[in-house]
């Protein structure tokens, strides 16, 4: 019956070929370690954000009056309403830890580099836009830090000369930040970005899926064919990988549940202390931080005392990640085999953005705004000279084989 069905159905769509080309057929590495396990968790916290975000969307209001109300209506009267909210604010922050896994590991195995560009140029596209995406859902709940958060970075638009004031008004269709930036927001993200992302992440896919995996020796395992033109070094994704992801969604959903259930605020860095309190244009609070996934490049954007130049320098520090396949010239991908050297710029790079990132949360203060100073200009020398210590270095000979 089945496979009447399948024969019926693959003489008018590629259901049996797609299964084969992406998953049954799929020939990945054997030796995906721990790192790989953070594709498949994007998507598993992008599923989540939004089948939670489609029935948050059933009982939120969008508009100033009643915004902020409708969020605490979810949380007190609508049935599981708060374990909605909760698994959509804390898988926020959750696809930011995932995220930034995953493109370290890029880091690590130079995953980056020829064939894989596209791969983490659409990876950077997909960052950029959840960027975006968790920017304008943090307007949505309507509170003192959605309001001042959304004020302070609408109007870094300012800095830039000459359109700078018209850019800012037009963004926020008003003068002032109201229910039509609101609104806005809401269509973006609830509909526009959404959409973008998926579409995305399809591509995302589809480019590695044309080269084919990399893997922590950054061995090419397509060199190596057998005599049917399968690698050497190569599993069938489904079953070897899909069953050893589910260990690591299980292991995830234990943490991500864990603070869903205990610790869905995370102390004020999931859910900021001011959100408790309604939007008020006449209050500006104490101290506005972004989320601590924004903090990194928060905290380079003080370090630069002139506006214009910190905005830039902000902008600089995605921008340059988008060009690193073209900076890296070592003739090896993986981390295992290159030279002390892109060893240690990796360790200082990390360092610099974790210390970035604890700055960014923090008032400023002289010695802090010194330190963001210092740790700036190691995030963009680890880039800058990323072309002469990759070339200068001495590297290890590759195995021609996987290592295990
Ligand atoms: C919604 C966000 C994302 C999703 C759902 C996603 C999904 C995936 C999946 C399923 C894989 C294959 C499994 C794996 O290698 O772990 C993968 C590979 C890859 N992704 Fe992403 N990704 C996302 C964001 C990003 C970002 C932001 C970057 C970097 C800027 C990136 C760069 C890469 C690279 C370079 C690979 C190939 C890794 C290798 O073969 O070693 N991805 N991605």
């Amino acid at each position: 019956m089945m496979s009447k069905f399948m024969e019926w159905v693959d003489a008018r769509f590629p259901a049996t070929k797609m299964w084969e080309e992406h998953l049954s057929k799929y020939y990945a590495p054997k030796n995906f370690n721990f790192f790989y396990f953070f594709g498949s968790l994007a998507l598993l916290v992008l599923v989540n954000q939004i089948v939670t975000g489609v029935w948050l969307t059933m009982s939120y209001t969008p508009s100033a009056e009643e915004a902020f109300a409708s969020v605490e209506y979810i949380m007190r009267d609508v049935e599981y309403g708060w374990i909605l909210r909760y698994l959509h604010s804390t898988g926020a922050s959750a696809f930011f830890v995932v995220v930034y896994l995953h493109m370290f590991r890029g880091l690590l195995y130079g995953s980056y580099q020829k064939p894989r560009e596209l791969v983490w140029i659409f990876g950077m596209l997909i960052y950029l836009m959840l960027m975006a995406e968790a920017f304008m859902g943090y307007l949505l709940p309507w509170g003192q830090m959605s309001y001042w958060g959304a004020q302070v970075i609408i109007s870094l638009f300012g800095a830039i000369p000459v359109i700078g004031a018209d850019l800012t008004q037009w963004i926020r269709g008003d003068y002032l930040i109201s229910g039509i930036t609101l609104n806005r927001f809401f269509a973006l993200h609830v509909v526009a970005l959404p959409i973008v992302i998926l579409g995305l992440v399809v591509l995302h896919i589809l480019a590695l899926h044309e080269v084919g995996s990399n893997n922590p020796d950054g061995v090419e395992i397509k060199k190596k064919k057998d005599a049917n033109g399968i690698p050497l070094d190569g599993i069938p994704f489904h079953p070897y990988y899909t069953v050893k992801d589910i260990v690591g969604v299980v292991v995830f959903l234990f943490v991500f549940c864990f603070i869903v259930f205990f610790f869905p605020e995370m102390g004020g860095y999931f859910l900021e202390k001011p959100n408790f309190e309604v939007a008020n244009s006449f209050k500006t609070p104490a101290h506005i931080a972004p989320v601590w996934y924004f903090t990194p490049f928060y905290a380079i954007l003080r370090a630069i005392p002139d506006k214009l130049m910190g905005v830039i320098a902000m902008g600089g520090a995605i921008a340059v990640l988008f060009v690193l396949p073209w900076l890296d010239r070592s003739p090896v991908k993986s981390m295992r085999y290159k030279g002390w050297l892109s060893k240690i710029w990796l360790l200082v790079f990390c360092v610099s953005f974790v210390i970035l990132g604890v700055l960014g949360v923090l008032a400023p203060t002289p010695g802090r705004t010194l330190l963001s100073q210092v740790c700036t200009f190691l995030y963009f020398a680890y880039f800058i000279l990323m072309p002469f210590y990759t070339r200068m270095e001495k590297t290890k000979p590759v195995p021609e084989r996987v290592t295990g």
